[in-house]
């Protein structure tokens, strides 16, 4: 059996999408925003940030892969693209971590074309150390160092999204 180690706890996880979505609220006054989370490592956090806002907020859902056996492709494909227009729209990004910052800086340009009134990157945790592309989260919950973390929507080949804490597994 794999032994996870706690790295962010429930609790500070809340305290920080408390900040977040204050941050929000504050920069995006009376306007209505499109939360456009990344599946399926995005869920959990696209729901609890949502549900601190008072703005209305209208989700889309894409669907990228980019990874096999947690090693970075360096490819990124689109699975499922959104369902309705975001023409003229104010959007987030709403992902869960930024590693190499291949799939943010793909899917930026693709989401870019279809013309936002504004686009933005919010992203429960950023791996500033693993970057490849030129790409930079907007919002970040928090910075980790370079270690393979599972729960809050995060996997390990499809397994342990459902932890309500962010964890690692101790080798
Ligand atoms: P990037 O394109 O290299 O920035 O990769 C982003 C995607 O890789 C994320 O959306 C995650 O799905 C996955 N990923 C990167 N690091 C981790 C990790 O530590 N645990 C689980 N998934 C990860
Ligand atoms: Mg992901």
């Amino acid at each position: 059996m794999k032994k996870i180690k706690v790295l962010i706890s429930e609790e500070k996880i809340n305290n920080r999408l408390d900040e977040l979505a204050n941050q929000i609220m504050d920069e995006y006054k009376g306007k209505d925003i499109v939360f456009l989370c990344i599946l399926k490592g995005s869920i959990f956090f696209t729901v609890e940030l949502a549900k601190r806002i008072k703005n209305n907020i209208q989700f889309e859902f894409v669907e990228v892969s980019s990874y096999e056996n947690n090693e970075s492709t360096g490819e990124v494909k689109l699975n499922k693209d959104i369902t309705q227009s975001i023409e003229g729209k104010e959007v987030i990004i709403i992902e869960d971590i930024v590693d190499t910052g291949r799939t943010l800086a793909f899917l930026k340009e693709l989401l870019l074309e279809k013309k936002p009134a504004s686009l933005k990157i919010c992203s429960l945790l950023d791996k500033p150390s693993r970057r490849i592309a030129n790409v930079k989260a907007d919002y970040v919950g928090f910075a980790i160092e370079d270690k393979f973390v599972v729960g809050y929507g995060l996997d390990d080949e499809q397994n342990l999204r459902n932890l309500n804490y962010i964890g690692y597994i101790e080798e």
